[in-house]
């Protein structure tokens, strides 16, 4: 699988999240309260608002848009019958975070 580098943990010191857009999709890099990482979609499977916009911790992410829950880790939709986000391979190197994009296999 094709990995590519997206952020440097350094880069989480003052944050817990970034939002970057990537080959047109968004993607969240987050660092849990565990001190692991993880990479997932971050566009509400609603229409597309940016799940992270209001987003400070917790495995709760609540679109701004309208509404819908989801959960952090597992990208699963709490309030809707949605599919999940999408979660992709994260591996960090020395101090690079990289990621896949392909998908992982729900
Ligand atoms: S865009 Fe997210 S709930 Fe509508």
């Amino acid at each position: 699988m094709d990995m590519i580098p997206v952020a440097t943990v350094a880069d989480f010191k003052s944050t817990n999240h970034k939002v970057l857009k990537i080959l047109g999709r968004l993607i969240a890099i987050v660092r849990l309260e565990s001190d692991t990482f993880i990479a997932l979609e971050a566009a509400c499977k609603h229409q597309g608002a940016n799940l992270f916009e209001n987003y400070t911790n917790g495995t709760r992410l609540t679109c701004p848009r309208h509404n819908w829950v989801y959960d952090l880790v597992s990208g699963e939709c709490k309030t809707n019958n949605s599919p999940p986000l999408r979660k992709y391979q994260l591996a960090i190197e020395d101090d690079k975070i990289f990621i896949s994009l392909t998908p992982l296999e729900e």
